[in-house]
């Protein structure tokens, strides 16, 4: 069986209606990464970065996973599958997607802020001041800030360097490490990459870009997958 490995980034989940970071709507044009996104915000103003994600938790709860999460699920009916995702959002869990590995956290759960490996499932949407981990210190958010450590990014080097087909949809590519996961895949291997403002300076052999929205060109990459 062929491994296809995948990584998406907030375009895939734009059309489920949750904003991407970098568009002109983006939330990076709203709020400044410095004050939501980095550990020195929340040692600065914890109230905002809770309040921050505690409304991308609970917008969460009112989208669903849109055709392009749905349609990778469905490779699995012929493929290996890895998804390596950037996002925080659950929405290939609900697809029915089985390996998803999350380089940059989960917004459903929150860990100690002395213990990172302290995490928990947090039930509903709110994290309040006063929440505290087993060991008696404020529960944050379990997201990866600008400026931290990425735990996942070897596993995710070492699954693209597996990979048979290497397929990226809906990332701007303008975070590492992430973005440099595409290096670690095998020259003769195909890769695609589907996002409607794709770039074209991509020195990279065996690459196909599609500039479409994830919605219908993830769900025709896959019918043609599964057609091989
Ligand atoms: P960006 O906002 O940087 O990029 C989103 C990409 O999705 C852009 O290239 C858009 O063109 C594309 N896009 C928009 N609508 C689309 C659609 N319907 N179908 C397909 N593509 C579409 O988001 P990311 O690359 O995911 O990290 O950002 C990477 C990281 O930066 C995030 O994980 C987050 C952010 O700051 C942290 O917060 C640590």
């Amino acid at each position: 069986m062929k491994t296809i490995v995948i990584l998406t980034g907030a375009g895939i989940s734009a059309e489920s209606g949750i904003k991407t970071f970098r568009d002109s709507d983006g939330l990076w044009e709203q709020y400044r990464i410095e004050n939501v996104a980095t550990y020195e915000a929340w040692q600065r103003n914890q109230a905002l970065v809770m309040d921050f994600y505690n409304q991308r938790r609970k917008q969460l709860m009112d989208v669903k996973p849109n055709a392009a999460h749905f349609a990778l699920a469905r490779l699995e009916e012929k493929y290996n599958v890895q998804i390596i995702t950037q996002n925080v959002d659950d929405l290939h869990e609900r697809a029915g997607s089985k390996n998803i590995l999350h380089l940059h956290g989960e917004l459903k759960k929150v860990r100690s802020s002395i213990d990172s490996s302290l995490i928990y499932e947090l039930k509903g949407w709110e994290l309040k001041k006063g929440d505290l981990c087993e060991k008696g210190s404020q529960l944050r958010p379990h997201i990866v800030w600008f400026g931290e450590e990425v735990p996942q990014i070897v596993p995710a080097a070492e699954l693209s360097a597996k990979a048979d087909i290497f397929i990226v949809i809906g990332t701007s590519l303008n975070v590492y490490p992430a973005a440099g996961l595409l290096n670690y895949v095998s020259a003769q291997h195909p890769k695609y990459i589907i996002d409607p403002n794709a770039l074209n300076n991509y020195y990279i052999s065996n690459l196909t870009i599609i500039k479409e929205k994830a919605g219908i060109a993830v769900s025709e990459l896959v019918e043609e997958l599964l057609k091989d």
